[in-house]
């Protein structure tokens, strides 16, 4: 199943938008693609049977896939249900799966915990700019584990771990995460405090909670008494507010109304603050949201931060719509130096975007349609939708990055009227 989808994505090199008038519908939000990551790597901590529903069939997914049978673990995948099951046998992580997904680096905290050793590949750079982890490390190195770097790996020698008390410098949501993993699966008590408070965390922390770990979590700070052994369960991921995002982002763009489903309102409520602020007519629903588009929205200032506050993700969408307000704007990127990099791209398209430092002003623009080369996941999502924008005809080339994170996205932009189509070579 993953290989026959993995061939049909493979076939499509490049998407052709074409100006659009309004989206209109509704279009329902598959599971969270960073929850599942982080829930999926948690799956280490036991040899007993996992069952997770809502896991969407994304290429990201499909790489922590492949680590965790190489690390051992048997794994079928079918209508978004994945089981895994098996004992973690190897403890050596690849370093082509570790280049290919940062999110690689989530296996060590579980598998440091279970195996106690390891060795793992630096994950080197990524298209955000630059990415350590040294927080992850602290971390781990507090709980004890001891590391050398040789060839390019981080090999962990032979240490039991146990609990400590670890605050972090950053709420890191992955250092957070790979901690929470280790602590919940070795002796001792741990407190993690300035911890990352995204529902993706929470997501991950119910999940360890389903498979018997005991953990108590009070705004930013979990305290874990750790266990030895850990519990199969069964388990739905939450849904993927980005995309949610995503889609409410789209509609304010191109125009028309459209109700996102399956979401939870509160996820994204930095989100529908900052639309309201521009005119968007924003109504919360049982389980999802519709947007109704302002015919000319007002500028409004952004600057991402660490949840609750505007997701870094969403800013390459946020600038995109802003080219279509009635003023000047500025979004200013608070979380990941690189976080810019489509900027260059998006000016083909006439967008009157000027950088500055971590400050992006955004000028009313009207768009007409150009080729793009895509450069990132979130990228790729507002560049299309830029297309959808624009006056003629957008090529927008290079989705490997499109199929990392949004599951079915030209089907469903199409079902809410999207002139969208995707091509082969
Ligand atoms: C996760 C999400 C990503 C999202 C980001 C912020 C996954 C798979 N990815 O990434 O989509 O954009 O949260 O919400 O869940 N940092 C350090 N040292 C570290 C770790 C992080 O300096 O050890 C810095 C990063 O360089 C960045 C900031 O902290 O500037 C935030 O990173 P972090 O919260 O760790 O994001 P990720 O977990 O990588």
């Amino acid at each position: 199943m993953v290989n026959k989808i993995l061939k049909a994505r493979r076939e499509k090199t490049h998407a052709e938008c074409l100006f659009t008038e309004r989206l209109s519908g509704s279009v329902k939000i598959s599971g969270s693609k960073n929850a599942a990551l982080s829930i999926l790597a948690a799956t280490l901590l036991t040899d007993e049977e996992c069952v997770l529903e809502n896991v969407p069939a994304l290429d990201d997914v499909f790489v922590i896939f492949e680590l965790l049978k190489r690390l051992g673990k048997e794994i079928m995948f079918s209508k978004n249900t994945a089981k895994i099951r098996g004992k973690a046998k190897h403890e050596d992580l690849p370093e082509n799966l570790v280049r290919k997904l940062r999110a690689s680096v989530l296996v060590m905290g579980p598998l440091l915990a279970r195996r106690k050793k390891g060795s793992f590949a630096v994950p080197g750079g990524c298209a955000l700019g630059e990415r350590p982890i040294d927080i992850h490390l602290d971390g781990l190195r507090a709980l004890g584990a001891e590391y050398k770097i040789s060839q390019g790996r981080m090999v962990f020698g032979k240490r039991s771990l146990k609990g400590a008390d670890i605050k972090l410098r950053f709420p890191s949501v992955g250092a957070t995460e790979n901690l929470l993993m280790a602590a919940s699966g070795i002796p001792g008590k741990t407190v993690i405090s300035n911890a990352a408070e995204e529902p993706e965390v929470h997501d991950l922390y119910l999940f360890l909670k389903a498979m018997g770990a005991d953990i108590s979590h009070v705004k930013n700070t979990y305290v874990i008494s750790g266990k030895k052994r850990l519990a199969g369960c069964r388990f739905s991921v939450m849904p993927d507010r980005i995309e949610a995002g995503t889609f409410l982002l789209a509609a304010a763009t191109v125009g028309g109304e459209v109700k996102v489903q399956n979401v939870i309102p509160g996820h994204l409520s930095s989100v529908t603050r900052a639309l309201s602020a521009t005119g968007a007519g924003v109504r919360i629903f049982s389980g999802g949201i519709k947007i109704t588009a302002a015919a000319r929205p007002e500028a409004a200032d952004i600057e991402t931060k660490s949840y609750p506050g505007f997701p870094t993700d969403l800013q390459p969408l946020w600038a995109v719509y802003m080219l279509k307000a009635s003023g000047v704007s500025r979004i200013k990127e608070n979380i990941f130096s690189g976080r810019f990099m489509y900027v260059d791209e998006l000016k083909r398209l006439n967008a009157k975007m000027f950088l500055e430092r971590d400050v992006l002003t955004v000028r009313p623009s009207r768009l007409s349609g150009a080729s793009l080369l895509a450069c990132d996941l979130r990228a790729s999502a507002a560049m299309i939708i830029a297309g959808l924008a624009s006056h003629g005809k957008t090529t927008v080339s290079d989705l490997s990055h499109l199929f990392r994170g949004y599951e079915n996205f030209f089907k469903k932009l199409k079902l809410l009227g999207a002139n969208v189509s995707i091509k082969g070579a």
